[in-house]
C-alpha cells in the first residue's frame, strides 16, 4: 500500500481529539491512541471513529508503530448507549434517527456505517504494526476495535465480551472476520451468541492475546514489543504483513507465487542499496 497516500491532509486538531473522546502522542515512527472518555468508561461514538480514520489517514509515513489502549483501567465499554437514543450523543448523529418513523433510508444507513468502519479497517494496513493494549473491559465496539489490531496484549485482569446479540443488533465494525480467523466459527459462535465474557487467560488459549501480563507490566510489555518491531526493517516488515493477509485466500501454489514476487522486489530493492552504497 502507497504510503503517501496516507500521510497527506491535516491531522485532527485536540479540539476534534477531545470531542472525539481521544487522545493522539506521536513520537518519531510510535503513534499511541488513547480512548478517553473515562466519566462513561471510554464509550465510543460515532465521532470516535471518523475521528479514528482521520487519524489513520493523516499520520505521518514515518510512523509504523500503532497502539490503541483505553485511559484508566478500562479499554472501552463499546458505543456510546447515548447513539441509540434520539437525542444521540452531546448533538451528534443518533443511529437511529428516522428508524422508527421510517424517515430513514437503508442506503443511507449503509453510507453511515461505512464511514463508522472506516476507523477500523485501516488499522490493518501493512506498512503499519497496530497493537492493542487492553486493560479492564472491551465490550462490543472496544473488542472489535482490539479485534481491529494486528496483535492484542492484555493485562491479567482483561475481559473480552462480544455484547452485541444481547442487545439485539450484530457485530458490524469489522470485527466478526477476526473473531473467526482466530478462534474459528464454531467458537466464535458460541463466544457472540452467548455474548458472555472472555477473561484474559482464556483468550491467551484462543489465540486472542499474544501476550497476557500482569496489569502493571502491561506498558513495559507493550515497549518491548514495540522494541522487537521496530528491530526489523520496515519494508521486510510490510511486504511480511501483506504477504500474511493474504495466506488464508490464498491457496498453496497462490501463495508461493505471492512469496516469490514480493522476494523478488526484496531482493531487488536490496541490491540497489548495495549498489548504490558502492558509489
Ligand atoms: N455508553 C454510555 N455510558 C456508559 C457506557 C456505555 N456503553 N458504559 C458505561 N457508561 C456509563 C454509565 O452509564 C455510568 O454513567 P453514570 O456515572 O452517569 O451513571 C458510568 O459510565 C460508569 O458506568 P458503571 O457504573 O456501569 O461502571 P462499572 O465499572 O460498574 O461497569 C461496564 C463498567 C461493565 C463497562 C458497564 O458500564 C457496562 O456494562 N456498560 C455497558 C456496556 C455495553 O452494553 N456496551 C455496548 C456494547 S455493543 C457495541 O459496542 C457495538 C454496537 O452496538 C454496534
Amino acid at each position: 500500500m502507497a504510503q503517501a497516500a496516507h500521510d497527506a491532509g491535516t491531522a485532527p486538531t485536540e479540539e476534534q481529539l477531545s470531542r472525539a473522546g481521544l487522545r493522539l502522542a506521536v513520537d518519531g515512527p510510535v503513534a499511541r491512541i488513547t480512548i478517553s472518555r473515562p466519566e462513561r468508561r471510554n464509550a465510543m461514538t460515532g465521532r470516535t471513529w471518523t475521528t479514528l480514520a482521520h487519524i489513520g489517514q493523516t499520520l505521518p509515513g514515518d510512523v509504523r508503530i500503532v497502539v490503541i489502549a483505553g485511559e484508566g483501567d478500562i479499554f472501552s465499554a463499546g458505543i456510546d448507549l447515548g447513539m441509540f437514543t434520539p437525542e444521540g450523543v452531546d448533538g451528534e448523529r443518533s443511529i437511529v434517527t428516522g428508524l422508527a418513523d421510517g424517515s430513514a433510508d437503508a442506503a443511507g444507513l449503509e453510507e453511515y456505517i461505512a464511514s463508522l468502519q472506516e476507523g477500523f479497517l485501516w488499522l490493518r494496513r501493512p506498512d503499519l504494526v497496530t497493537v492493542a493494549a487492553v486493560r479492564g473491559h472491551a465490550i462490543g465496539a472496544g473488542f472489535q476495535l482490539a479485534l481491529s489490531c494486528d496483535l492484542r496484549v492484555l493485562a491479567d485482569d482483561a475481559s473480552l465480551c462480544m455484547k452485541e446479540p444481547a442487545l439485539g443488533l450484530v457485530p458490524d465494525l469489522t470485527g466478526t472476520k477476526p473473531l473467526v480467523d482466530i478462534v474459528g466459527v464454531h467458537r466464535a459462535t458460541e463466544i457472540c451468541l452467548t455474548a458472555r465474557r472472555v477473561g484474559a487467560h482464556e483468550a491467551r488459549e484462543l489465540g486472542l492475546a499474544e501476550l497476557v501480563v500482569g496489569v502493571d507490566e502491561l506498558p513495559g510489555a507493550v515497549d518491548d514489543l514495540i522494541q522487537g518491531l521496530l528491530a526489523t526493517d520496515r519494508d521486510a516488515a510490510t511486504a511480511t504483513k501483506d504477504l500474511l493477509q493474504r495466506a488464508t485466500g490464498n491457496t498453496l501454489e497462490q501463495q508461493a507465487e505471492a512469496e516469490r514476487r514480493a522476494q523478488i522486489g526484496r531482493l531487488t530493492a536490496l541490491a540497489a542499496g548495495t549498489a548504490a552504497g558502492r558509489r
